[in-house]
């Protein structure tokens, strides 16, 4: 029986530049919806299915250092590191495969004058969270990942956690940010100001200032990915744009709305955009998701204001064009946003494993 490998542990191979080789044998469908950063493809799962592995006798793959096979629950790759311990390679496959990866992160960080950024990337699935760090206390914002993660971070950063946030109410992962907040005591849960959430917080709205060691974190709205949706500002630094704004496109406004709605949506997020891109050009932006799978290379994903606005001119060239251009290209709801949205509406955690109910990309962009 060939061994298996979980989650953390090739987690922190790759983050440690591990020499080892990632097999996907997935079908190309699936691989191009998500696959681990570096890894390479063999088209070999229907085979194996049918009980031949002679799909893998013809890879070159080298000898001298560990494979890691993968499918999408960790079953057919098991059957494919048997065939290759048989050829005498050192192969393992991954625990509970890609379903399982959902939850793998890495990480890059960015100090600034008075304090550090991290940005905690779920690369299994392109969310982007993240800690500001200063004078002992610590901001997390949009959390995606087990509480543990934000606590040993800002730990480790010596720091304590003082305020937990998120921009707006998610539905593409089930925000961590309540269980989070309570599970440090004197942390304080801020969410935009809205009707929808049914559990104690403290909303936020445009204008306010949390005074975080010695830096300010800025309340700036911009609504039109939801209606609540909020950016924080950190002055001089960046600013954190949730799903309003991306590196290279803008959120959709089409969750949970009508035709109408959704229109009503595109023009307050026009707004919204507009006044985000004509922030100090130098800012940073760190946007709240990526599209694609973050490699292990510990490099902030970010661009400045100036950068990102240049990027979307066309985009942003008139009301009308920008409206019109969004509602061109909104692809279909993944069917388990609306669930994912009520439970992150009640607070309530799910009784199965959470990475079933977050399966799939997250389709929350524009470009
Ligand atoms: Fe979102």
């Amino acid at each position: 029986m060939p061994h298996e490998i979980d989650v953390p542990k090739l987690q922190e191979w790759l983050a440690q530049q591990k020499p080892v080789t990632v097999l996907d044998i997935r079908s190309p469908r699936d691989r191009e919806q998500w696959w681990i950063p570096g890894s390479i493809h063999a088209d070999v799962y229907e085979s194996l299915k049918a009980g031949d592995a002679s799909g893998l006798d013809t890879l070159a793959l080298p000898r001298q250092q560990p494979v890691v096979t993968v499918c999408g629950s960790g079953r057919m790759s098991l059957k494919a590191a048997e065939a290759l311990e048989a050829r005498g390679l050192s192969a393992r496959s991954l625990q509970g495969g890609m379903k399982a990866w959902s939850l793998a992160r890495n990480t890059a960080s960015r100090l600034f004058e008075g304090g550090e950024i991290i940005q905690v990337r779920r690369t299994g699935k392109g969310c982007l969270s993240y800690l500001v760090l200063s004078g002992g206390e610590a901001a997390v914002i949009d959390a995606s990942l087990d509480p543990e993660v934000y606590l040993s971070l800002a730990q480790a950063g010596g720091t304590r956690i003082r305020y937990v946030l998120d921009t707006h109410i998610h539905a593409d992962h089930l925000s961590r940010s309540r269980r989070l907040a309570d599970s440090v005591s004197g942390a304080q849960l801020l969410l935009p100001k809205q009707d929808r959430v049914r559990f104690s917080h403290t909303p936020v709205i445009d204008g306010d200032k949390l005074q975080l060691g010695g830096t300010s974190i800025e309340v700036l709205s911009t609504p039109g990915h939801t209606g609540e949706s909020v950016s924080y500002l950190i002055p001089n630094v960046g600013v954190f744009s949730g799903d309003t704004l991306f590196l290279n496109g803008v959120g959709r406004p089409d969750l949970h709305a009508d035709g109408r709605e959704a229109a009503t949506r595109a023009r307050m997020l026009f707004g919204s955009v507009s006044r985000l891109t004509a922030l100090d050009t130098h800012l940073l932006l760190f946007p709240g998701h990526t599209s694609e799978p973050v490699p292990f290379d510990q490099e902030m994903l970010t661009a400045s204001v100036g950068v990102v606005a240049g990027r979307l001119k066309d985009w942003l060239a008139s009301e009308d064009e920008f409206v019109n251009r969004l509602l061109a290209r909104l692809p279909p709801s993944p069917p388990n946003y609306a669930l994912i949205s009520q439970l992150n509406e009640s607070g309530e955690w799910p009784d199965s494993d959470p990475t079933d109910l977050e399966a799939g990309a997250n389709r929350c962009a524009i470009s």
